[in-house]
């Protein structure tokens, strides 16, 4: 599989819009979700682990689960994640680990993945009985946030309702949104929602 992420992965983490919304990110997570040190958690579409590095010295162990090759290999560079963070370059809708966790964290990768039914099932396939997900993308936008010609973008972000009755036909309970960040890109302003909800 190409990785599309091959180029980006190399200055991702220089990029000061990435880095703010990574922190508006973690920070939401932490303010909505009681992070305690047993908690085993999955990171889907974890990239160079810019969200890991906000929370996993408050949870057991986090599972940094990518498609990029390139985006881990930055991750794991970090000394700092060593013994905390697991990275598997994997795709779990075809390959699922069959294991499962206590909560499911993501930022920005869902407008990745094409079959959004098909990453609900199979994040909800991962979660421990009463395990929580809390998963951050755009709040639908025009299509002007990526360029025309981007790789590997499925959706122009999300509509909080369809999102919302999308996982309660998964079983997912307790359903909430908060706003967790506002990007500012070239004087635009799209917001990113978080959703937290408790599995079946
Ligand atoms: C916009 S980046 C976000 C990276 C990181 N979460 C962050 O906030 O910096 C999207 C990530 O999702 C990953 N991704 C795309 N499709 C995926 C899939 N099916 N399973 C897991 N990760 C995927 C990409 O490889 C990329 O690393």
């Amino acid at each position: 599989m190409t990785d599309l992420f091959k180029e980006k992965a190399q200055d991702w983490d220089a990029n000061d819009m990435v880095r703010g919304l990574s922190t508006g990110i973690a920070n939401a997570i932490q303010a909505n979700v009681a992070l305690d040190e047993t908690l085993q958690v999955m990171d889907f579409g974890a990239g160079t682990g810019l969200i890991a590095l906000q929370i996993a010295d408050k949870v057991n162990k986090v599972t940094a689960v990518d498609v990029s090759q390139a985006m881990l290999d930055k991750l794991q560079a970090k000394a700092e994640l060593h013994g905390k963070v697991e990275a598997l370059c994997q795709n779990i809708l075809e390959q699922p680990l069959g294991i499962r966790f206590d909560l499911i964290v993501s930022a920005m990768a869902m407008h990745h993945v094409e079959d959004t039914d098909k990453m609900v099932a199979c994040l909800a396939e991962h979660l421990k009985p009463g395990g929580r997900i809390a998963l951050a993308d755009l709040d639908e936008e025009d299509g002007s946030f990526h360029s025309v010609d981007a790789k590997g973008v499925y959706h122009t972000g999300f509509d909080r309702e369809t999102l919302q009755s999308l996982l309660s036909r998964h079983g997912f309970k307790d359903i909430r949104f908060v706003t967790a960040h506002v990007l500012n890109k070239s004087d635009r302003l799209y917001p990113v929602f978080l959703v937290l909800a408790t599995g079946a």
